[in-house]
């Protein structure tokens, strides 16, 4: 499963980056909002900044909502960086865009994806990725991770290629869960990364194999 960090935070994907084990990076006009990035041109130098630290594949969103808005600005994005994604929702207009950028070889993210119905439509249009949105599935009282592993069974079936990008991640058992259910990428929080870490007898562990060093080595 491949790792992607969820943010527009140049401080957090460096920090991920510096782990070795980061593959591309997710961001969204709410998340580009939050670190205060306003305005289409610094917008789209930060996108070149974050292409700049990561190697892999980061998904820029498109604001236009009309094919024709969607098919200009995204194909603008694209020409930012080489490993731009263009991240497009999941509406009538955006399938088509996504048909579009897959017959013009630009790769694509179809977001707010809520149903296996929903993914079915971004892998025949062909998209890159497809992202359903997990926790907030979970905060509407359904089961995110059950559509992940239906998801990850219908395109097995189906011999679909599109990758199943787990979004709306929020805490590592999250992250666990989506690697049992078949995701074959994981946005996350820097949180949810770190939280992998952490395990009460590691740090034990730990503190007991130097305590014993110490007393032997003093
Ligand atoms: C990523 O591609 C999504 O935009 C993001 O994971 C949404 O997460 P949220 O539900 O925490 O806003």
């Amino acid at each position: 499963m491949k790792f992607f960090i969820d943010t527009a935070n140049l401080d957090h994907i460096k920090e991920a980056n510096e782990l070795g084990i980061l593959d591309g990076v997710t961001t969204n006009p709410s998340l580009m909002a939050k670190e205060g990035i306003t305005g289409q041109a610094n917008i789209e130098k930060h996108y070149q900044k974050i292409c700049d630290i990561v190697d892999g594949d980061v998904s820029a969103e498109v604001i236009a909502t009309d094919f024709a808005g969607m098919v200009k600005e995204g194909t603008h994005l694209a020409s930012l960086a080489e490993n731009i994604v263009v991240k497009v929702p999941m509406t009538k207009d955006g399938i088509k865009a996504i048909r579009h950028f897959y017959e013009n070889d630009i790769a694509t993210n179809c977001t707010l994806v809520f149903s296996s119905a929903q993914a079915i439509l971004a892998a025949k249009a062909g998209a890159t990725y497809v992202s359903p949105f997990i926790g907030r599935i979970d905060d509407s009282n359904w089961d995110g991770i059950s559509l992940i592993k239906e998801m990850a069974k219908i395109y097995a079936i189906q011999g679909f290629e599109t990758e199943i990008l787990a979004a709306s991640i929020r805490s590592s058992m999250h992250i666990v869960q989506a690697a049992k259910a078949g995701a074959d990428v994981c946005t996350c929080p820097l949180s949810a990364i770190m939280g992998m870490f952490k395990h009460p007898l590691t740090d034990l562990g730990l503190e007991q194999f130097l305590a014993d060093y110490r007393k032997g080595n003093n």
